[in-house]
């Protein structure tokens, strides 16, 4: 099998390179590659390598992902996050391969508590998430086998994350404010990866798989339950951190203004993901105590 990978530095990219490698031939490119255009931005180049290369399967884990920053450079996004899934997508179906693509619970306008469904109604309250839905569609209307997964409040061991953030400046200072008015999966890139696979090789024996599906660990928390658990925990594997936070405060959203409106209720629904392909998904707290041990 004969595997074109996009975005292969970034934090889900990085991890299927990982895991992607037993199914077969992996060629992973980034934005910066040589041989054959990886770049997002050139959506037409990127279909030239996808009719040149002649892959069975495209993973696009790349995207424009600074969810602030796509509000002032809404071109920019909508071409990473739309235009190119798009010109991937009408490649794929020209050639009849596969294309696995990820997108987001920023899809949803986050009313309510329930559980999002795949088939819910939705209503993107910032341009990353209107381009990622626009992606999404685009992806739909071509033709092509495909997979999309939406996913929420993705973490790697490896870069910058959330819970890094949080250990920082639980060193610095006594108090901490956190949100608490979000609700969602904190979701390992490792786990993303390894599903992929197995997805990728059930959809490859059974075409009729194909589709959209959430897929996030299991269970909730928000920012602020999330903050306190990656203390906590830090505080267990590694006494001797010192860390001086006393008083994690919970705060609302709107303690915090960003440029992009984030939805609060971002829990995602992974029923058709599990009974599709027969997996279990791990509570939210195993992979983030994965990767603390690790980066601690
Ligand atoms: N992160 C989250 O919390 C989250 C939540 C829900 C859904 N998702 C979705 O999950 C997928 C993977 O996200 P992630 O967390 O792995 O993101 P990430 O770490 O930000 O990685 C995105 C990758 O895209 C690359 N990229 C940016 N512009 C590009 C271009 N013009 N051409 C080629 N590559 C380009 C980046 O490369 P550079 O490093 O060179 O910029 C980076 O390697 C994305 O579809 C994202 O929308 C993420």
């Amino acid at each position: 099998m004969k595997i074109l990978l996009l975005g292969k530095n970034g934090q889900v990219g990085w991890e299927l390179q990982r895991s992607l490698a037993p199914l077969g031939e992996v060629l992973a490119l980034d934005r910066h590659s040589t041989t054959h255009c990886g770049d997002l931005s050139q959506p037409e180049r990127l279909a030239q390598t996808v009719r040149d290369w002649r892959p069975d399967v495209i993973v696009n884990a790349a995207a424009h992902t600074a969810v602030d920053k796509a509000e002032s450079e809404p071109d920019v996004a909508r071409c990473l996050n739309a235009t190119a899934p798009a010109a991937l997508a009408q490649a794929a179906a020209e050639i009849g391969a596969w294309l696995v693509h990820y997108s987001t619970d920023y899809v949803f306008k986050g009313e309510g508590e329930q559980p999002w469904q795949e088939d819910d109604a939705t209503g993107p309250l910032s341009l990353y998430g209107q381009t990622k839905l626009e992606g999404e569609q685009a992806i739909a209307a071509s033709g092509c086998k495909h997979l999309i997964f939406r996913t929420s409040w993705v973490y790697a061991a490896r870069g910058g994350n959330f819970a890094k953030t949080m250990l920082r400046l639980a060193g610095e200072r006594e108090r901490l404010t956190v949100i608490d008015d979000q609700h969602g999966a904190p979701t390992g890139a490792d786990l993303i990866a390894d599903v992929t696979a197995h997805a990728i090789r059930s959809a490859m024996q059974q075409p009729a798989l194909g589709g959209l599906y959430h897929l996030v660990a299991a269970g909730e928390t928000s920012w602020h339950g999330y903050a306190s658990h990656v203390i906590a925990q830090a505080r267990h594997i590694q006494p001797e951190l010192g860390l001086k936070v006393t008083d994690i405060a919970p705060v609302p959203t709107t303690a915090f203004p960003t440029p992009a409106q984030r939805p609060l209720n971002s829990r995602l629904s992974t029923h058709k993901l599990q009974q599709a392909f027969g997996l279990v998904l791990p509570p939210w707290q195993q992979g983030v105590n994965r990767m603390l041990a690790e980066i601690l």
